[in-house]
């Protein structure tokens, strides 16, 4: 494995119980510092993936190593010390309900020792950052999805995790605090944070231009780039160009055919390949 690698998956299959593969033969790495974005249809196995990153379950086939650590191999009692490496926005928040809003955020850092003097300055910034001034101690249950979903974002990035593994982590918000959480990903992001962000905002997924892995019905059908914001403009440029290449060669067989067929003027069979 690549020094540079935070995680790497090598023909990883998923079943739950005697259940189908719900993922099958993914294979992929996620480069130090790299941003992807995990997109996919409902139920083509996006939260199973981070599942599998954030050690929640276990492949059914295939190897997973974390921070260089196969985890199959790992002694059970360090796998702990794995996880707390990385920061989860989970798609269901799972916010501890008889906290304040202030105290789900201060968790990560009161259980790493930090002096309460500056958990207190840190969880006022970050609330206030994401527009929670006024509700910091306020219970989960007394607050809206869309203020859940925030605090459960400020708590996943407070203590500047390795990795950063969000699910859905904008599905409760209006468009310009999506791209206000999005630009709190990108920040931690430059601070060395590698991040996969779930998402069902392709308005997002375009606007910021990150690479995609791309999840259809189990399989990983795209990996685009090496992680970083360069490499994805020229996948997508060389894509763009593919397509171009593609359409103009269809083009030309079809002038060529004109006169013989009254043929519809439809993309070519294998399109798709370029898409
Ligand atoms: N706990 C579970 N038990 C059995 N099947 C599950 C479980 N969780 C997810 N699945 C199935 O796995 C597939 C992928 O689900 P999921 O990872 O939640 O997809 P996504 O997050 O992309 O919507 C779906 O067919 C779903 O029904
Ligand atoms: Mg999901």
């Amino acid at each position: 494995m690549s020094k540079g690698n935070i995680a790497r998956f090598e023909n990883v299959g998923l079943r739950y119980g005697l259940g189908p593969e719900v993922l099958r033969d993914v294979t992929f790495s996620l480069e130090s510092g790299s941003f992807h974005f995990l997109v996919g249809e409902s139920g083509a196995g996006k939260s199973s993936l981070l599942k599998l990153l954030y050690l929640a379950l276990k492949p059914s086939r295939g190897l997973i190593s974390l921070f260089g650590a196969d985890i199959a191999t790992t002694p059970r009692p360090q796998l702990p010390a794995l996880r707390r490496q990385i920061g989860v926005v989970f798609q269901e928040f799972r916010l501890l309900e008889h906290l304040s809003a202030f105290d789900n955020v201060a968790l990560p850092l009161r259980v790493a020792g930090i002096k309460e003097a500056d958990v207190n300055r840190h969880v006022t910034e970050l609330l206030e950052w994401v527009g929670l001034k006024d509700h910091m101690k306020s219970r989960p249950p007394t607050l809206s999805g869309g203020q859940q979903q925030r605090v459960s974002i400020a708590r996943a990035v407070i203590a500047r995790p390795k990795l950063l593994l969000a699910d859905e982590p904008t599905g409760n918000v209006d468009d310009r605090m999506a791209l206000r959480l999005m630009h709190l990903f990108e920040e931690l992001n430059r601070l060395g944070t590698t991040i996969v962000v779930a998402t069902h905002n392709m308005a997002l997924v375009d606007g910021l231009g990150y690479p995609i892995l791309r999840l259809d019905a189990g399989t990983l059908a795209t990996v685009a780039g090496s992680g970083n914001k360069s490499a994805a403009r020229e996948w997508r440029e060389s894509r763009e160009s593919a397509e171009q290449q593609a359409r103009a060669q269809a083009r030309a067989r079809r002038e060529r055919r004109r006169g013989e067929t009254d043929e519809q003027d439809a993309d070519p069979p294998g399109i798709e390949n370029f898409l």
